[in-house]
């Protein structure tokens, strides 16, 4: 893996070189999605709305070292991404359990006390059910747990009745969806109820995968006093950015910076990992922030972890419908649900990590002016030969701007 040193220094076409030497892909064709397919997938399609995709190097997860694939258009997010991996060592992942939740929500119910009517048809639900999610179950998933709740407002009384269902590497929204429509006419029959509706839940919150990382605190600074005050201040941005909303929004967000880059890349459904992701803070953590840190000053150790749902499949609807996804989760591995849940999951505790280590240091400005003025520097027509040059150049300034790299450019090709 040598030759991944500089890999940001190499040109596009070195990269893919490197990344095919090294075995991480066959060839150096670049994946697309072509028309044809992308007109099959949205209605009145004109065109790809295309999006960066880059590699983040330096991952070690459960002990085996990885390059990550995101999709993204913030700079600086892949490189904060690398370097938090970097420093952060093997990240440790565990999930336990995948599953899916559907539910069916009825009005105008005839018996008088529904849980009695739930409790008296469990059985028949449940073989329907599992009738209706037999092909799941011979992939190892299926029907795991029935449950109903009752809601009420100033105006009806509701039921819900909840089919949490493992849906092994897809996302089972089709499945789940069709179960709901098929059982439905059995709940209007035993409960004497009109069904509202029925839908799979975006709320998964007993999927949930932990990412955790002990690292030495060496490894922020030689200097050991500054490498303590520098976890010191970590561990107290963490335990701020759960007192403070403000705070939280934007701790969260750092985070979401790599979780979403993977899941675009990768081809799920990040709207479905947003709307979970969010009610599990909203209502079933402990925490407002996805991940939190602890310095352990008795052993100069430094202590990560997330702990999050995260719904994501490596099979099925639009991941295998896309070249591009198909593209990464090959790069990946061809990783089962669960383990990319686990990388997505280590990726979002990097960037975590990356992201507080600079606001309480030297400030996100510095990097992120370093990849602005490459922008500038190559938006302003430098060529190859002359980018390192103008770059630092550019760095020199106050404000960097295209119009300012032009007139530096300008006088640089002058002598
Ligand atoms: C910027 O996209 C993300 C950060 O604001 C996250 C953070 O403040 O933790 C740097």
């Amino acid at each position: 893996m040598k030759k991944l040193d500089k890999f940001y220094l190499k040109t596009l076409e070195e990269r893919l070189e490197i990344l095919k030497e090294n075995g991480f892909i066959a060839d150096i064709e670049r994946p697309k999605l072509p028309l044809e397919k992308a007109d099959l997938m949205v209605e009145n399609y004109l065109f790809n709305q295309n999006l960066p995709l880059g590699v983040a190097l330096n991952f070690e997860i459960d002990g085996i070292k990885k390059l990550i694939p995101m999709a993204i258009e913030e700079p600086s997010v892949i490189a904060a991404a690398s370097n938090g991996a970097k420093i952060l060592g093997n990240i440790a992942t565990s999930f336990d359990e995948k599953t899916m939740v559907g539910q069916i929500v009825v009005t105008d119910i005839g018996v008088d006390d529904p849980q009695s009517t739930f409790n008296d048809n469990y059985n028949v639900l449940k073989f329907k059910a599992d009738e209706l999610t037999a092909s799941m179950r011979k992939r190892g998933g299926g029907l795991k747990e029935i449950w109903m709740e009752a809601f009420s407002d100033d105006k009806d009384d509701f039921v819900s009745i909840y089919f949490k269902v493992d849906t092994c590497d897809a996302m089972g929204a089709n499945s789940i969806n069709t179960l709901l429509e098929n059982i439905s006419p059995l709940i209007e029959e035993k409960f004497s109820c009109v069904v509202l509706l029925r839908i799979i839940s975006n709320k998964s919150k007993d999927s949930l995968v932990i990412a955790r990382s002990k690292t030495p605190i060496s490894k922020l600074d030689p200097d050991i006093d500054k490498a303590r005050s520098i976890a010191k201040r970590i561990e107290q941005a963490s335990r701020y950015a759960n007192l403070d909303l403000y705070r939280a929004a934007t701790h969260n967000k750092g985070i979401m910076n790599g979780i979403d880059a993977v899941v675009l890349a990768t081809g799920n459904d990040w709207r479905a990992v947003n709307a979970c992701l969010y009610t599990y803070i909203y209502n079933d953590s402990e925490n407002i922030t996805f991940a939190t840190w602890k310095f352990d000053s008795d052993n100069d150790i430094l202590l990560g972890e997330i702990k999050i749902p995260m719904p994501v499949a490596t099979v099925g609807g639009t991941v295998t419908a896309n070249p591009c996804a198909l593209w990464s989760l090959k790069f990946l591995e061809e990783p089962n649900a669960k383990d990319l849940a686990k990388i997505i999951a280590a990726v979002g505790l990097a960037q975590n990590f990356a992201a507080i280590r600079a606001i309480v240091t030297v400030g996100i400005q510095k990097g992120h002016m370093a990849l602005h003025a490459r922008n500038v520097a190559s938006q302003a027509g430098a060529r190859e030969d002359e980018l390192d040059e103008l770059i630092s150049k550019l760095k020199l300034e106050k404000k960097i701007s295209i119009d300012k790299a032009k007139e530096i450019l300008a006088e640089m090709r002058k002598s």
